[in-house]
């Protein structure tokens, strides 16, 4: 083949973005002046565009890098507000992580992916955070019928975590599992009642950790309930209260840890 026509040929392979070295056997001395002075043009160009790419290869690992900082400074700071919440009732103090890490092995025992198990990680942390705007007297431990106006307070804390979450982008689908996580597969839930299909799987996962921890948690007025007469509640109202499929994970994952 003659010099020139491989030269072309290299010169599209090049354009295809398939880089090689054989440019530079053109840039040998027994080549062709003409054909020696274009291929050493190339082999400078090659180079310099490698070099590029290879920096713009690094800018893109630092984006992404920085990026990962920007998220997990950001859940630092959203835990920050969880530990507030946590300082104002004792009660709450790991129930949040509690609820997060259960909620985590209900999700796995469901067979949901690595990604939507951070999200019902995220819930699990965030999802009473709502109640930091409670009045002091709702973290007073009693055991009595609490007044109307008190019951308002209760029933607004998921869309209260809602106006406190939504503008943190990283949350994704985790910010409507904190303003499902009191609905009921029959409706009755709260704030807004929605039907079974309606309550994202991951709103479910969350009520039935929240439940659970709740009833086998010791507090001031009343002794946690064993894990058994715990799961035995979730049963009963199971297809309810709670969805049926999350109460059977829960099971599973009581007796797996036993
Ligand atoms: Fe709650």
């Amino acid at each position: 083949m003659a010099a020139i026509d491989r030269l072309l040929e290299i010169i599209e392979e090049i354009a295809a973005g398939k880089y090689s070295n054989d440019i530079m056997d053109l840039t040998r001395k027994d080549q062709p002046e003409p054909v020696q002075a274009i291929a050493e043009a190339m082999g400078l160009m090659m180079v310099k565009v490698e070099a590029r790419e290879y920096r713009l290869e690094l800018m893109v690992k630092e984006l992404e890098d920085l990026n990962e900082q920007i998220r997990q400074s950001t859940i630092n700071a959203v835990s920050a507000m969880a530990h507030a919440l946590a300082a104002r009732d004792a009660y709450t103090e790991g129930h949040a992580a509690r609820v997060a890490g259960l909620g985590c092995e209900i999700a796995r025992q469901l067979g949901l992916k690595d990604q939507d198990l951070e999200y019902v990680r995220l819930g699990g942390i965030l999802h009473d955070i709502g109640k930091i705007g409670f009045s002091d007297r709702l973290f007073d431990p009693h055991n009595a019928k609490n007044p109307p106006e008190v019951v308002k307070e209760i029933l607004s804390h998921p869309t209260t975590g809602v106006e406190i979450l939504h503008a943190l982008d990283f949350l994704g689908p985790a910010l409507n599992y904190v303003h499902c996580h009191h609905e009921r597969p029959d409706g009755k839930g709260y704030p807004r009642h929605l039907k079974d299909e309606e309550i994202p799987l991951g709103a479910k996962i969350l009520a039935v950790a929240d439940a659970f921890d709740a009833m086998t948690t010791d507090r001031p007025y009343q002794k946690g309930m064993s894990p058994e007469v715990a799961l035995g509640i979730l049963k009963k109202h199971a297809g309810t209260k709670w969805d049926n499929r999350c109460v059977a994970a829960i099971e599973a994952v009581i007796h797996l840890s036993k």
